[in-house]
């Protein structure tokens, strides 16, 4: 059975919250899936102030008593994600803001590997789609399997051909997740992940000592040794791409300091 977990920017029931409800209906339709969804308004989430103690010293030194480490469990219980939010002023919600901003240290030292996630935007009329790219990317920087998000517009009342059309895109959505979910957790990176993971550990080895939260989780992780940020077998081309981009870093970072 996988565990999917919705976070709903919008603190009303309804756009985005129905198609969370339709895209989570589908994906039980389609197998073994038990989910939850979370109203993040309903949940007691602080707004960032700025002191960087999470990623200097680390996240438990946060100054903010609020639900945040709840809801990282639950994202760790679970095997896929979805965020969703309304295209407030051509961005995500505020609230969905905040939750991104309480979870700003794990993109220093990502942590979800395995899970899937994809997301989900609401609009009334323009600019929804780069709101999408936008999530999509921070799927990505925190180690998620990320399946392509979806925008659709919901201006009311809507026409029954309008509806046709986000039903389709959302079952076509509930598939894509559906068929990462159940795939191998964890794939071999493609070329453009590897050289992120590859040219960012490598100027952090080299920038970084024991005194930074970072440095110590990567060496803890032991990613300034391995392939990837988990165990996978490389093909020989993308083994030596990986030593290729180990080299640039190490000559940009040195030539930086030169
Ligand atoms: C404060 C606010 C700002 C909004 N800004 C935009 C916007 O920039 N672009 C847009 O297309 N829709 C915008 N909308 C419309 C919402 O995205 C749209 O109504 C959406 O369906 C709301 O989702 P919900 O029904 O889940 O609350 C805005 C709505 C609000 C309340």
């Amino acid at each position: 059975m996988k565990r999917v977990i919705a976070f709903v920017g919008s603190a009303r029931k309804k756009s985005t919250y129905n198609a969370v409800c339709q895209f989570l209906e589908n994906l039980r339709s389609l197998g073994d899936v038990n989910y939850e969804i979370i109203t993040l308004s309903d949940h007691r989430l602080g707004t960032c102030r700025g002191c960087c103690l999470c990623f200097d010293k680390g996240e438990e030194f946060c100054p903010l008593k609020d639900d945040r480490d709840v809801l990282i469990e639950k994202i760790m219980a679970s095997d896929g994600v979805v965020l969703a939010s309304p295209n407030y002023s051509f961005q995500v919600s505020a609230i969905m803001k905040i939750f991104l901003d309480r979870l700003g240290f794990a993109f220093h030292r990502p942590r979800f590997f395995g899970k899937t996630f994809t997301s989900i935007v609401a609009q009334g009329i323009y600019g929804g789609n780069k709101i999408v790219k936008y999530l999509d990317f921070v799927g990505y920087a925190l180690g998620f399997n990320t399946v392509k998000g979806s925008c659709f517009t919901a201006l009311q009342p809507m026409t029954e051909k309008e509806k046709q059309k986000i039903d389709r895109a959302l079952a076509r959505q509930s598939r894509r997740f559906y068929e990462r979910l159940v795939k191998p957790a964890y794939p071999v990176p493609t070329l453009f992940k590897l050289m992120a993971f590859r040219m960012g550990r490598t100027s952090m080895r080299l920038e970084l000592d024991d005194s930074s939260r970072d440095y110590a989780y990567y060496k803890e992780k032991g990613w300034f040794e391995s392939d990837y940020f988990y165990p996978t077998r490389l093909a020989a081309l993308k083994r030596a791409a990986g030593s290729l981009f180990d080299l640039i870093q190490t000559k940009r970072t040195r030539n930086r300091h030169s």
